[in-house]
């Protein structure tokens, strides 16, 4: 057990949003964000509105903006500025660059994708091999405890595999990849590691040449920033991509030329305000809190409830799927929302998950962030308890 010191009412203290009775465990499906990064967003707005590279103050402030941010997200994900981008969200820009990498695929050539993806790694993919006649296969996950099955990932592959994409975690179940292992099952086979690192953003340390991927996707509003997308394209391999721009944009740096038309700069301020606040804090101290809270539902769930997925901290993150044998997920949402309590019913776009299990009406989802706290545990448990 780490001994890292974490005062989740300093934390909670920087973010007027939490400051209402209701207890915020939709993190999996977007986050409240810190007033500083309101502050950044709205001091964008009123400093630096301009478009960018004109003769003016205010245009040069556009600029700083925008750099600060390139410099944010190398940070925040161990890359070069260079090959670090922006976007309107995860599947807006999984879909532009799926396009562009479909300009040098043939017919024939195989994709593999898993069970266990939200469908903003999968239709994009369904969607090409449609366009391009390609094959997509999907590698199984592992019933017992929801993680991919990389046995079976790895009878997929073949000598026309161009794409592993997989979920670095489940935003349905919270089981955690190995993603470096995939991605050297991705290499030996001569195909790109496609991660959507959207659910593990939140919790967790990014650095993609540790895991060796190619391309990594993630969206700011799930960890802390406003409504974004951001992406790692990794130089060698979309250097020589073309993507879908209009002519003038430059295509230096590499990452850039996927940026099309004007990005959001308000976003972007906001966006390096969450970095920093994420920095402020240190991810050894985020992960232990989290643990905490994770450890505490797992140990109080009550019968007759039924969670999927891992049924420990370790190898998760503390987002957890369950359902009761007689309350429909919709129905428990419901009553968990009537009692100030934040959760979701239904699949989450993670269709094949949903599929794969035998879940028609999905599952009820919860997930706990660093700024929750154990009085929010003690409270949803309470009101299972009551509901079981
Ligand atoms: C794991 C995962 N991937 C992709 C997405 C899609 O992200 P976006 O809303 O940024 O398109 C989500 C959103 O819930 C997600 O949880």
């Amino acid at each position: 057990m780490s001994t890292v010191a974490f005062d989740v009412g300093a934390v909670r203290a920087r973010f007027s949003a939490l400051n209402t009775p209701t207890a915020f465990l939709d993190g999996p499906g977007g986050t409240q964000v810190p007033d500083s990064v309101i502050e950044a967003m709205a001091t964008c707005l009123r400093e630096a509105n301009a478009n960018l590279g004109g003769p003016f103050e205010t245009s040069r402030r556009a600029d700083a903006v925008v750099g600060e941010a390139h410099e944010a997200a190398a940070r925040l994900l161990a890359a070069s500025r260079e090959e670090v981008g922006f976007g309107q969200n995860m599947t807006t820009l999984n879909f532009a660059l799926t396009r562009a990498l479909g300009r040098e695929l043939e017919a024939g050539d195989e994709i593999v994708v898993t069970r266990l993806d939200h469908d903003g790694n999968v239709a994009p993919w369904l969607e090409l091999a449609r366009d391009l006649d390609l094959v997509v296969r999907f590698a199984d996950l592992n019933e017992e405890d929801c993680t991919v099955d990389v046995d079976d990932l790895q009878r997929q592959l073949c000598g026309r595999t161009r794409v592993v994409a997989f979920p670095w975690a489940s935003n349905a179940v919270g089981s955690i990849s190995p993603v470096r292992r995939i991605a050297e099952l991705a290499h030996d086979a001569g195909a790109l590691a496609w991660v959507d690192a959207v659910h593990y953003a939140p919790h967790g340390p990014i650095d993609v040449a540790a895991v060796d991927v190619d391309i990594l996707i993630c969206s700011p509003y799930k960890f802390f920033g406003p409504h974004l997308g951001l992406f790692f394209a990794r130089r060698e391999v979309v250097e020589r991509w073309r993507p879908y721009k209009v002519r003038p944009s430059a295509d230096e740096p590499v990452a850039h030329r996927f940026e099309t038309g004007t990005l959001s700069h308000e976003s972007l301020a906001g966006f390096t305000a969450a970095v920093e606040y994420l920095e402020s804090l240190g991810w050894e101290a985020i992960q232990a809190h989290e643990r905490e809270l994770g450890q505490r539902f797992l140990d109080g769930l009550p019968v007759p409830y039924r969670l999927y997925g891992v049924p420990s901290m370790e190898g998760r993150v503390p987002t957890f799927a369950f359902t009761h044998p007689d309350r429909p997920p919709e129905e428990l949402a419901a009553l968990l929302g009537e009692r100030d309590i934040a959760t979701w019913p239904g699949n989450y776009y993670a269709v094949e998950v949903m599929e794969r299990l035998g879940l028609p009406d999905g599952t009820l989802r919860l997930g706990f962030v660093h700024y929750n706290t154990r009085d929010e545990v003690d409270r949803v448990l309470a009101a299972l308890q009551d509901l079981a």
